[in-house]
């Protein structure tokens, strides 16, 4: 078999040879549709509207083999120290696994202490939520307030609004941001005796997240007592004795721990809030889905495994065809906040510069994500992805029954989301006047599932971490540390204290932004 390298070479000169192709001929090859579609963990995965064509497809999966896509991922499973960087094994696969699982990190047993974890969660979720753990007054909690961010915020928020009743027992609000209004939205109306603070950092070293921490910890020794307030907390941390310096009581400090990357966190503790809120099922339901996507991922052939074409299908774009950007737009309300999540996981994870041994790679990383919820999209960005200069490639989401609502709507919600893909794919090239003129040849990939539950939704975030972790693989990145986001942390830092009084030396743009606020 050829190298990697000289499979890159001929996948980018594929590439070029696909530019200007339309999309819709490839449809001649009787074997497309077959090929090019699979269901995986309640999941249904349609890439023949992609740019290759079956050749080229086979090509990408020489790419993944040559890579070693299949060593790498019995390596990470097998506990090595995969993110080298921070020197930790990287077992989130671990957090899902069914009962009575084996995994270790660097040769120590994990998944005991992952079992009681998960007991503990239990217990505290079905306590709040039948009340036999409430407040220091004796009342149920009927709120709770979740402070975490990045990694620590976005999950749990996309499970809420992708899972709550719409009724709710217990109301669950988040606050991420330093900003102070979020946490003041977060907070109005809520009754401190019947409130729940969930403070969730890994490092319990955050900014944004101990600043929120404090004014929440006020606001309940305001209503309650300063005794009564720490009654009210429970933190989440892979630093459990942070947690408690700050007042939380031991026994509603929940541990994870640094072989769990923060936007791999999910399946943690992390989701103590939602487990609470939505109770426990929800919780287990979701890790039920990603292990069934694991167990497709870590047993599938390459041809057949869906992470891994999906993987190729992005790199293919990105890559071969050179396209940095890709939009992500799930037809299902309740999922819109999962291209922020993707955002995140994709962007913090494979936005990097150099390779596995610290040299520049050799080609584009981490396209560009964004995206919004269909059809609220159509009436925002989506012309540009008809008629505009640069081709953006598009992942649809769609969920064919709704959770509730008129299925009269939710039918012409999924007629949008069919017609959109169509037209992107075939356009309108001949037309009377220029501007009504569709290019067409603009690809997607459709994933559908037929119902919105925790299962296919833990499905679908795996589905994701996986195909993050092959591109990672092709590029020969470290997927799994963050040094980008340093920086501008430390840097806050100094800006602080000069806003503060101090004279710290700025170039002249930002001394002059400072002596503004001043
Ligand atoms: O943004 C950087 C980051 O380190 C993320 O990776 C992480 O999820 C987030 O900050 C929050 O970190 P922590 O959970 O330690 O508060």
């Amino acid at each position: 078999m050829a190298d990697a390298e000289t499979i890159w070479t001929a996948l980018e000169e594929a590439g070029r040879a696909a530019e200007g192709r339309s999309i819709a001929g490839l449809f001649d090859d009787p074997g497309r549709l077959e090929r090019l579609t699979l269901e995986a963990a309640g999941l249904y995965l349609d890439l023949s509207k992609q740019p290759w064509s079956l050749a080229d497809f086979d090509l990408a999966l020489c790419l993944a083999e040559a890579s070693g896509v299949a060593d790498a991922r019995t390596r990470v499973l097998a506990g090595e120290l995969f993110n080298q960087t921070e020197g930790r094994a990287v077992l989130h696969a671990a957090l899902r696994a069914p009962a009575g699982a084996d995994f270790s990190a660097a040769g120590v047993p994990v998944s005991a202490d992952v079992e009681a974890t998960r007991t503990r969660i239990k217990s505290f979720a079905d306590g709040v939520r039948a009340g036999t753990i409430g407040g220091a007054g004796g009342r149920s909690f009927r709120a709770i307030v979740h402070i975490g961010i990045g990694g620590s915020d976005l999950g749990p928020r996309v499970i809420w609004e992708a899972l709550k009743p719409l009724d709710p027992q217990i109301d669950l609000r988040f606050a991420a941001n330093v900003d102070p209004a979020e946490l003041a939205q977060a907070l109005t109306g809520l009754d401190p005796a019947e409130t729940l603070v969930v403070v969730v950092s890994k490092t319990f070293t955050t900014q944004e997240t101990l600043a929120n921490a404090e004014t929440a910890r006020a606001w309940l020794r305001g209503g309650l007592g300063e005794e009564a307030a720490n009654l009210h907390l429970a933190a989440v941390s892979a630093a459990p004795a942070r947690a408690e310096a700050f007042g939380v009581p031991a026994d509603r400090v929940f541990a994870f721990w640094d072989w769990v990357g923060g936007r791999y966190s999910i399946w943690s503790a992390v989701g103590l809030s939602c487990a609470a809120a939505l109770g426990f099922e929800a919780f287990e339901g979701m890790l039920a889905g990603a292990a069934e996507m694991d167990a497709h991922f870590n047993s599938a052939p390459m041809h057949r495994n869906a992470p891994v074409l999906l993987a190729l299908a992005h790199i293919f774009n990105r890559n071969a065809m050179g396209r940095p950007i890709r939009a992500v737009v799930p037809y299902a309300q309740r999922l819109r906040l999962f291209p922020a999540f993707l955002q995140q996981l994709e962007m913090e994870s494979n936005g990097k510069r150099v390779d596995v041994e610290g040299r520049p790679v050799r080609r584009a990383t981490a396209a560009s994500v964004f995206g919004d919820a269909g059809t609220n999209g159509q009436h925002a960005f989506f012309q540009l992805l008809h008629q505009g200069t640069d081709v953006v490639p598009v992942d649809f989401v769609a969920v064919r029954q709704a959770s509730e609502g008129d299925p009269a709507a939710q039918r012409k919600l999924l007629a949008n989301v069919i017609a959109q893909a169509e037209a992107l794919m075939i356009g309108r090239p001949t037309a009377d006047e220029p501007h009504r003129v569709f290019p067409g040849g603009r690809p997607s990939s459709f994933i559908l599932m037929d119902r919105l539950t925790p299962q296919t939704l833990g499905a679908l975030v795996a589905l994701y971490e996986h195909k993050t972790f092959v591109e990672g693989v092709l590029w020969r990145i470290n997927s799994f540390d963050q040094w980008g986001v340093e920086l501008g942390k430390a840097l806050a830092g100094e800006v602080l204290k000069d806003l503060e009084g101090g004279e710290g030396a700025h170039d002249a743009s930002t001394a002059n932004l400072i002596q503004r606020l001043r």
